[in-house]
């Protein structure tokens, strides 16, 4: 079986290696671009991203239009080899058409209105911003629709943020009327409105969660942030169609990001060639870099899965050192190569930059980027670039394959909106994010893959699925659930799971709601939240090989009754002592097993261990990994690739098993037991047997 994906574009079938570049900032010294290109050059830069701010440099007044000195780098560009992902400028405005156009900046969830300033500051609803971003897209489209050096349109820039103005409001109702069907009644069903006397009784009464007004009806909150990235794609559509009209075979992405999970990002899918990411992982936190690793990896695994396996692009990353975050730390020695081939060694085919040149002025003169202020390449950071451009331009081989996941971690976005908006449990015990990643963290020590994905992706293929607290049940997941373990899948859920459904109203009857307990064989009676500092533990019975004697299990517990399930382990204290902990339930020709607290994480690890070994999952390697080793798989079904990265900060070594992979960048033999230098990658290659 061959299975490779085309590059992401056919004028430079290489990985992608370049970043944001701003010649605009530099029009007053602009013998700094052929600086800029020579520079690139040396570094191995085969791409820039221009345009992302560019829009009052390219229409300083309305209608009139200034392209010369995009036109100038342009042809630099393709004079040099050097390709252009050009972005569309509606992330930032300029001046002017704020002082025409009040209504395109943002309302705040508090009503007022935002002044002109920053960015990510305009109504997506607002017709007059709609259309001068059509025009400006059309125009850039227009003018380099034939230039060689144009590969990829990147529509705006980390679409992000909300306007509760009145143009929104209106388009809120009218995405509400669609939903409901018109039907005012299914809406305050959904949405409980009885309650504290919130009944609508008009449509014209609806409007969106405001700190100064309803932030109490959680299926209004829900509905609101479906509204917002509906609205978000809807604007990007509009964004894209402008290009698209013009330049039908020119591919187009966003850069999507974050760690908040702001919009659900799986929605956007359908209008992007190319999934395309900014990763700013906080390497060197006192928790250590396998830590940061793991969360990181989990986020590629779900760009990579959201086209079905297709590679992605790492659209920004820092060369050295952000300006935002709490504490601003250097990337040390060797983590550049090895945070950047990460990217690639989960189905990345590019590594690109914030940014080329670091700017001289405003709030982001001091972030991280290929040149600093010294313009000089004899710098740490310069060496560190060029030195992986080099590197990147070996991997050709590595383009367009992928890793096969048999292991899918449900990581919803929606439910993750639900969980924020609930009242239950504690303020600081909700965790939804670090639960999933603590699962995933048991899969990436062992070098399994996993596809991360919603409720609304098929799962009948995997082998295995890890559905961690799905407070919120989607329409017909539970379903999808019955069928995948029936036909032999096994599912793993944990506490908080299966309590309310799209609406956010709560189950009746029983929880977990849908087919999930019947599928589980489980009935959550209740759920207790405990005190930081406070704990209990977890005993594991004797059927449960691999795992020790007993596990520490603190914040969440759910006090369940088995219906059809084994204990696999208890409770060892409070008055739910005895109670099961772990349950596994055999439901049709597959196991569904519950997670009944919130356990550390050798629990995790231990459980997962034994069940990749009992499931025979595919892992990137048979091999023992040591703590802070990674290793993944990219293939196209003949030929591997294997990332072993080493991101502990001591020596450590694999046992391959056999001696015959070939070091991809040396094209030496590799030895049967491979030596990992602290922040070491080795990637290597060897054809199938
Ligand atoms: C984001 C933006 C960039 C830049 C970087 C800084 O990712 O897209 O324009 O501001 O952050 O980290």
């Amino acid at each position: 079986m061959t299975n490779r994906y085309p590059p992401i574009s056919a004028k430079c079938p290489h990985i992608l290696h370049g970043g944001d570049y701003n010649p605009e900032q530099w029009q007053n010294t602009s013998e700094i671009w052929d600086e800029d290109i020579r520079l690139m050059k040396e570094a191995g830069v085969n791409t820039a991203t221009v345009g992302v701010f560019s829009w009052v440099s390219l229409e300083p007044e309305e209608g009139k239009f200034t392209f010369g000195w995009l036109d100038t780098i342009m042809d630099k560009f393709a004079e040099n080899g050097i390709y252009a992902v050009m972005a569309t400028p509606s992330g930032a405005r300029p001046a002017w058409l704020t002082r025409k156009y009040p209504e395109v900046s943002r309302v705040r969830g508090d009503r007022i209105r935002n002044h002109h300033g920053v960015r990510e500051n305009h109504c997506f609803t607002s017709p007059v911003y709609r259309e001068k971003t059509r025009i400006i897209n059309t125009k850039l489209a227009q003018r380099y629709k034939d230039h060689p050096a144009l590969i990829l349109w990147h529509i705006s820039n980390e679409y992000c943020g909300e306007c509760h103005c009145d143009m929104c409001q209106d388009a809120f109702r009218a995405f509400l009327r669609r939903k409901y069907n018109d039907d005012l009644d299914a809406l305050n069903q959904a949405w409980w409105t009885a309650f504290w006397s919130h009944t609508y009784t008009d449509w014209s009464q609806l409007e969106s969660p405001s700190s100064i007004g309803e932030t109490s009806i959680h299926g209004l909150t829900l509905d609101w942030r479906r509204f917002v990235t509906h609205q978000t794609i809807d604007f990007m559509r509009s964004e894209i169609d402008a290009v698209r009209k013009v330049t039908p075979d020119i591919p187009v992405t966003t850069n999507m990001h974050g760690s908040g999970f702001h919009l659900d990002y799986h929605r956007f899918v359908p209008c992007m060639d190319v999934i395309a990411w900014d990763a700013y992982p906080r390497w060197h936190s006192p928790c250590g870099d396998a830590e940061i690793a793991a969360e990181a990896a989990m986020i590629y695994d779900m760009c990579r899965a959201m086209k079905g396996g297709r590679p992605f692009m790492l659209m920004e990353s820092v060369p050295s050192l952000t300006n935002w975050q709490h504490v601003n730390k250097l990337k040390r020695p060797g983590m550049h190569r090895l945070s950047s081939l990460q990217a690639v060694a989960h189905g990345s085919d590019t590594v690109q930059y914030f940014q080329w040149r670091m700017g001289r002025g405003s709030c982001e003169k001091f972030h991280g980027a290929v040149l600093d202020h010294s313009g000089r390449s004899d710098t740490r950071v310069f060496k560190d670039v060029a030195a992986l451009g080099n590197e990147l331009a070996t991997l050709d081989a590595v383009i367009g394959t992928t890793s096969k996941a048999q292991t899918a971690l449900i990581v919803d976005i929606e439910n993750s909106w639900a969980i924020d908006a609930m009242a239950a449990l504690g303020r600081e015990n909700r965790k939804y994010r670090e639960t999933v990643i603590s699962h995933y963290r048991a899969f990436w020590k062992m070098g399994v893959p996993v596809d991360v994905i919603d409720q609304t992706y098929d799962i009948s293929s995997y082998k295995l699925v890890v559905a961690p607290m799905l407070y919120m049940l989607r329409p017909g997941f539970s379903e999808k659930v019955d069928r995948f373990v029936a036909a032999g899948g096994t599912f793993i859920t944990t506490y908080w799971s299966g309590l309310v459904d799209e609406n956010d109203l709560t189950f009746v009857g029983g929880f977990p709601g849908g087919r999930l307990r019947k599928v589980l064989g489980i009935w959550n009676e209740e759920t207790d939240a405990i005190h930081p500092g406070e704990s209990n533990s977890v005993t594991i019975s004797a059927s449960m090989p691999g795992m020790k004697g007993s596990y520490k299990a603190a914040e969440l517990f759910a006090l369940i009754h088995t219906e059809t399930a084994k204990v696999r382990a208890t409770l060892a204290s409070d008055f739910y002592a005895g109670r099961p902990a772990l349950t596994s339930n055999t439901y049709g020709k597959g196991t569904a097993w519950y997670i009944a607290s919130r356990n550390e994480q050798a629990f995790q690890d231990d459980f997962y261990a034994n069940l990749i070994t009992t499931l025979e999952l595919d892992r990137a390697l048979d091999a023992d990994l040591p703590a802070g080793v990674s290793a993944n798989l990219r293939t196209d079904g003949k030929r591997d690739f294997l990332f072993v990265m080493n991101f502990g900060n001591a020596p450590a070594s694999v046992n391959l098993g056999d001696n015959s992979y070939t070091d991809l960048l040396t094209g030496t033999s590799a030895m049967a037991v491979l030596s990992l230098a602290p922040y070491a990658v080795h990637i290597l290659t060897r054809v199938r047997k």
